[in-house]
């Protein structure tokens, strides 16, 4: 993703720009610039270069050094070992493009993405009449980041939540209700989350125990079905009473993630019903499924069971019933060629990789997917309990979503507490911030790791002080502000005419780098990244205080204010990257 070069390219842009002019004419090369530690910067390209041209690579080094324009930029550079350069850029540099970026607002310098497009993002989907699980909430949390960092970048995001509202269950679930009337009549008006829950959980334990002793239950149920699929009018109105009942539920779960979820977006399985006999019929006409025994299926090469016969994709079921391929394949032709998407992304369990490895090459080969139009599974692991096994409860179920996260508050409300006499915080602070820092921990040890990596679900690790955590981030931001606030009269004020210390110099250069970070992640869909930019900016953050005294008397006026602006901007920074992760980020902490 190219980025539009703006005021506030970054140092190490400026000075890759700066080096690749300076290379001999037509020589299309990378100059390779990294960060280093012996200078600030080290250019490794010219070797290759110097080999391609059959040069000596110290001689080519000498003569870009020569070369190159320093406009300001390079305090020193100079050749080193077989060919690299080490480059040292001036204090001024630094200051000046931080002081750009300060002075641009909310966004921080951050440049749109040149090719912004339009993406379909599928996550945060549970089912109807079930409880959400871990997994549902990996989906929520990575999806809603990869919204926010992408929105920010300039893409166009709609969002779908691509729900489990249709199936065969229903037909037991509404007949009982027939049977049953009242059973979610909310006579006091409102219910809550729970309540909703636990309506459902009844309903469905009671309809599944008839289903099972009651053959004539069970008949009544499976006609039941075909009502519902024939649009029945009674039936469609009893189904929708399940849906509803579960979205009270789905939303106290997400409004508890501090996740917004619009209405609108919840476009479930049932939203494709009128797609499906044509998404068959378009895929049989042109070859791209075959009738076998009575089904319309899409066969793979690759794709074999465990006796070495192919597996088929199933569009169509041999008594005629759709299932879960034949609406994921009629949602791309819906988001593809309604919605205008250029790219497709499903935020979903790494489990269900082999269902889409086999849906997006049904699309491909029906034309509905190209080299245009991609899309992408964001395929996430399994959490883990402490023992590194599936995460369940003692008894082996499935953990409830609301019980762990009414737990992460729990604990991080303890966290809070302990400090907040220090801090001066109100009875109602302290439960505020133990909910943005519950929340943030749960968020933040889903984001940090690589998405499709296994991740063991640690609350006390998650809920530390020390270490890669949201609350150490959390305590950065507030560190700064209580800063802030002791300043009295100083203002953070940027002096380029400076010269700064090795520990702001880092800090600095790790700030400047904020924009093309959010770029990278932006387009790899890869969030994790920002978690550990971030990481690093508060670690950079505490060599900082470590090395510099911000509220001196020692400190000459200008320096006051020099460093009250680096600690302004990586408050700012901190702000705008956990915000894009979906955490908070309390002023007083
Ligand atoms: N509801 C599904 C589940 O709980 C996830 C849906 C994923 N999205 C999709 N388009 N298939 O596993």
């Amino acid at each position: 993703m190219a980025s539009v070069t703006s005021l506030t390219a970054s140092v190490h842009q400026r000075l890759a720009a700066a080096l690749s002019a300076a290379l001999p004419e037509n020589a299309d090369a990378d100059p390779l610039l990294r960060r280093s530690d012996r200078a600030d910067f080290q250019a490794n390209g010219i070797l290759a270069l110097a080999k391609k041209a059959k040069a000596n690579p110290r001689e080519l080094a000498t003569t870009v050094v020569e070369r190159v324009e320093n406009g300001g930029l390079i305090k020193d550079v100079e050749v080193s070992g077989p060919g690299f350069l080490n480059i040292t850029v001036t204090d001024r540099a630094i200051t000046e493009n931080l002081a750009a970026r300060a002075a641009d607002g909310e966004r921080l310098g951050v440049p749109y993405a040149q090719d912004a497009g339009t993406t379909v993002i599928d996550y945060a989907q549970p089912n109807v009449a079930k409880e959400m699980h871990v997994g549902h909430l990996r989906s929520a949390v990575i999806g809603d980041a990869v919204v926010q960092i992408l929105e920010f970048t300039g893409e166009t995001v709609v969002r779908r939540h691509h729900i489990g509202d249709w199936g065969t269950q229903f037909g037991m679930l509404i007949q009982y209700l027939i049977e049953h009337p009242h059973e979610l009549d909310h006579e006091g008006g409102e219910v809550s989350g729970e309540e909703a829950m636990s309506n459902l959980n009844r309903l469905y334990k009671d309809s599944r125990a008839l289903f099972d002793s009651d053959e004539e239950f069970k008949t009544r149920a499976r006609r039941r079905v075909v009502d519902l699929q024939a649009g029945d009018a009674e039936t469609l109105a009893l189904w929708q009473k399940f849906v509803d009942e579960s979205k009270i539920y789905f939303y106290s779960v997400f409004d508890k993630l501090d996740m917004e979820i619009r209405d609108p977006d919840v476009v479930g399985e049932s939203g494709y019903n009128d797609m499906l006999e044509e998404t068959c019929r378009l895929l049989e006409e042109s070859g791209v499924a075959v009738r076998s025994e009575g089904a319309l299926c899409v066969f793979f090469d690759d794709v074999k069971g465990p006796d070495g016969k192919p597996v088929p994709l199933i569009v169509q079921k041999s008594d005629g019933g759709y299932g879960y391929a034949a609406t994921d394949l009629s949602a791309i032709r819906d988001r593809v060629f309604s919605l205008k998407a250029d790219t497709l992304l499903y935020v979903v369990d790494a489990r269900q990789s082999l269902h889409f490895k086999m849906v997006f090459e049904t699309a491909r080969r029906a034309g509905w997917l190209n080299d245009g139009t991609k899309a992408e599974q964001l395929a996430f692991g399994t959490v883990l309990g402490k023992d590194g096994k599936p995460f369940k409860t003692r008894e082996g179920e499935t953990v409830r979503l609301v019980d762990l996260l009414d737990e992460a508050i729990d604990r991080a409300t303890a966290v809070v507490r302990e400090k907040a006499g220090k801090v001066g915080l109100s009875e109602e602070e302290i439960v505020e911030n133990g909910r943005y820092v519950g929340i943030g921990a749960v968020k933040y040890a889903d984001l940090s790791t690589s998405a499709v990596r296994d991740y063991k679900f640690d609350l006390d690790q998650m809920v530390s002080l020390n270490g890669d955590t949201s609350v150490y981030l959390q305590y950065a931001y507030a560190r700064i502000q209580s800063i802030l606030r002791k300043a009295g009269d100083a203002r953070p004020a940027a002096h380029p005419e400076l010269e700064l210390a090795p520990a702001e110099r880092a800090l600095g250069l790790h700030l400047d780098q904020f924009g093309e970070l959010l770029l990278d992640v932006a387009q790899s869909h890869e969030p994790h990244k920002l978690a550990a930019y971030l990481y690093q900016l508060a670690s950079h953050l505490t060599t900082f205080y470590d090395q510099c005294q911000v509220l001196s008397d020692a400190n000459a006026p200008e320096v006051v204010e020099n460093r009250l602006f680096l600690v302004d901007l990586t408050a700012r920074t901190l702000h705008r990257g956990m915000a894009l992760l979906g955490i908070r980020t309390p002023e007083r902490l």
